[in-house]
């Protein structure tokens, strides 16, 4: 779609929230002023609405970088998210219904979720893994992913759970930074039809010695055959058949770890996200309650994004979980074994509310809306989105074609590292305008700046900075808290800096523009440039490379990297490089990292500096005119280059 249609969409469509919702709702526009009133006495409030053991009495505790959040109240994260519904008389109430890629099925209620979770926090405790330790969670959407992560968190172990497409020597990494003592993972699980093994990439991960893992825990699911190392290696089922039913949870300090989760920064090793309980619980549930307009009582709802990235950690179990929300779980993915498949699970369970990617919308709407009028979607009230800059054509046609032209799409901007929420209309309150995220929730303040830290209010945009602490933020990079101050607080002093580019419209609205840095975005997950490049240097035939994130019609970015092969390895036909080296590069890091195109070329542009110019590489993939190139060391290697993606 031209720039041009883009903008009449935008600057002509509002779409107010429909009647019934609006005035059926708990979520008022009052949020706004309470908030900006009495900031801090707003998030007290809303952290009030957890269970506490020991009250906190201080709110906040800012020195800059650093924050502490209620940090004198004690609590249990695991009791909040599952004992308390149970207590208050929830515990029939369906938490999971789980759907297995096969078709098979389990409903989960809160009552079984938490006698599931205390049979594992006793096996756990009896593995010799204590508050403050460390577990790593490889499992794909099962619901003992759910209790993993609940299990760690009623014992105050902290999880790192390590999406179940990333390679032995990602998981080693992951598992070597934290210090992880146990792994959780399964024989396999169902993936495109097909059983996929996850249990041997762990062997895999720990064959060579020098890690602390002591035992490995395995949730039999794929029933595929696996090796098995005696004395580390336990069943699941077998360890909770003989663990005790019964389990008192203590409470933990506020500032007590919760998890770590590595997310892609610029440089080529990843960064161990430290999250923490009370303020990351608070903010998780507040904001999934009133930007969805939850209801618990009767809503249904569906997060589709999987538990190994920050989403599934906050919006399929912390946030909704603490909120006693039922929803759905699937295993494998939506075109399995048709396109039909997420809109029956819709109609099966009446889903209410339903929050996935912009990729995901894309690849729907390629597909055709025939898929989605096979089934009856009726119940749908809320949609959500999250990962990337949503085009306004595809927002529209979420709302016209899932939605029945009458269901808000709620954009919300978040990060790893933001734990929560930031950016993002109120379903019941806001007036939406398709592509602009909106504005920042009530008590959290964002500003669009420029490189020396001033607002800047007209249209071009800037960067992204949030300019107060907010409950759910990251506390520090696990080992590295100076990596942490570096990446985040040494541009702009006590604001943080997000990393992404963004403008405020007239209005005050917030349009995101993608990142500012060397961090690309495919299908809503976060890759490094520098690491894919260091993958590709690792190989034996690669002399240099550099990589750069395209548009992509579908995956709003893809991983195009040019690469220079050393002298012995320039006999290869180019094709068969390129194939070597993309399938080096998936199994090397994971298959998200794949490259959509290998080029193969005889240099590189670089400055007189000797910096490749990303730029001009970004442009040459996406085939536009090269803009000013006179910085260019060396302009013949352009033309190189341009003959061979001829
Ligand atoms: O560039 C922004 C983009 O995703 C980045 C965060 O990625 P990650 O930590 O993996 O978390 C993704 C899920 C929260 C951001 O820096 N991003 C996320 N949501 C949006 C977005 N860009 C535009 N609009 C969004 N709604």
């Amino acid at each position: 779609m031209s720039d041009h249609i883009d903008h009449l969409l935008t600057e002509t469509r509002r779409f107010a929230p429909p009647e019934a919702l609006a005035s059926e709702s708990a979520t008022d526009a009052a949020l706004y002023e309470r908030a900006a009133d009495d900031r801090l006495g707003f998030w007290a409030e809303q952290a009030r609405e957890l269970q506490w053991e020991t009250p906190f009495t201080e709110v906040l505790d800012w020195q800059p970088p650093h924050a502490r959040w209620f940090h004198d109240g004690t609590l249990n994260v695991a009791v909040n998210c599952l004992d308390r519904h149970v207590d208050a008389g929830h515990g029939d109430r369906v938490a999971l219904h789980w759907e297995g890629e096969p078709g098979d099925r389990r409903t989960i209620t809160y009552g079984e979720m938490t006698a599931e979770v205390k049979r594992l926090a006793n096996v756990l405790t009896s593995l010799g893994v204590r508050a403050g330790d460390r577990v790593a969670i490889y499992l794909p959407m099962l619901p003992e992913a759910v209790a993993a992560m609940l299990a760690c968190a009623r014992i105050g172990a902290v999880h790192t759970a390590v999406f179940g497409g990333f390679s032995p020597s990602n998981l080693r990494g992951r598992i070597d930074d934290a210090g992880a003592k146990l792994v959780i993972t399964t024989d396999g699980g169902h993936r495109k039809g097909k059983v996929f093994p996850l249990k041997p990439t762990v062997d895999e991960a720990l064959r060579e010695p020098g890690h602390g893992v002591t035992n490995v825990l395995v949730v039999r699911r794929g029933e595929n055959e696996i090796d098995w190392v005696d004395g580390r290696d336990v069943w699941y089922h077998e360890a909770m058949a003989d663990a005790e039913p019964e389990h008192e949870a203590e409470a933990f300090p506020a500032e007590h770890p919760l998890f770590i989760l590595y997310t892609s920064g610029t440089t080529g090793r990843p960064k161990g996200i430290l999250h923490t309980s009370a303020g990351y619980l608070a903010q998780t549930s507040f904001t999934h309650r009133h930007v969805f307009d939850l209801k618990p009582e009767t809503d249904v709802y569906w997060c589709t994004a999987d538990i190994g990235w920050v989403t599934g950690h906050s919006y399929i179990v912390y946030g909704p979980m603490a909120n006693g929300t039922t929803q759905v779980m699937h295993e494998g993915t939506f075109d399995t074994p048709t396109p039909e498949r997420p809109w029956q699970i819709i109609e099966r369970y009446g889903v209410t509310i339903f929050y996935t990617a912009p990729t995901a919308i894309r690849t729907f709407m390629k597909l055709g809306r025939q898929h989605t009028h096979s089934s009856d979607l009726s119940s749908l009230r809320v949609l959500g989105t999250v990962g990337e800059p949503i085009n306004p054509e595809a927002w529209i046609w979420y709302r016209d074609v899932v939605g029945g032209g009458t269901t808000p799409v709620m954009d919300t901007w978040w990060q790893t590292e933001t734990g929560a929420i930031m950016i993002s209309g109120l379903a019941s309150v806001t007036t939406l305008k398709p592509g602009s995220a909106q504005v920042p929730i009530p008590g959290i303040e964002i500003d669009v700046v420029d490189d020396s830290g001033a607002s800047v209010d007209d249209g071009d945009g800037g960067l992204l900075v949030v300019t107060s602490p907010w409950p759910s933020m990251l506390r520090t990079i696990w080992g590295d808290d100076e990596r942490y101050r570096e990446t985040y607080w040494e541009k702009f002093g006590d604001r943080y800096f997000a990393g992404d580019g963004a403008r405020k419209d007239e209005d005050g609205e917030i349009w995101l523009l993608g990142r500012v840095d060397d961090v690309m975005n495919v299908s809503g997950h976060r890759l490094s440039t520098a690491e894919i490049e260091s993958s590709l240097v690792a190989h034996e035939g690669v002399a240099e490379s550099a990589v750069v994130g395209a548009t992509d019609a579908t995956t709003g970015q893809a991983v195009v990297a040019f690469v220079i092969l050393k002298e012995s390895a320039a006999h290869h036909p180019v094709e068969e490089a390129e194939r070597i080296l993309r399938q080096h590069v998936a199994s090397d890091i994971g298959a998200i990292a794949r490259s959509r195109q290998v080029f193969i070329v005889p240099d590189l542009p670089k400055t007189r500096s000797g910096k490749i110019m990303r730029r001009l590489l970004r442009d040459l993939a996406e085939g536009r005119d090269l803009g000013d190139t006179t910085t260019l060391a060396d302009q013949s290697v352009v033309e190189a280059i341009q003959s061979q993606l001829r």
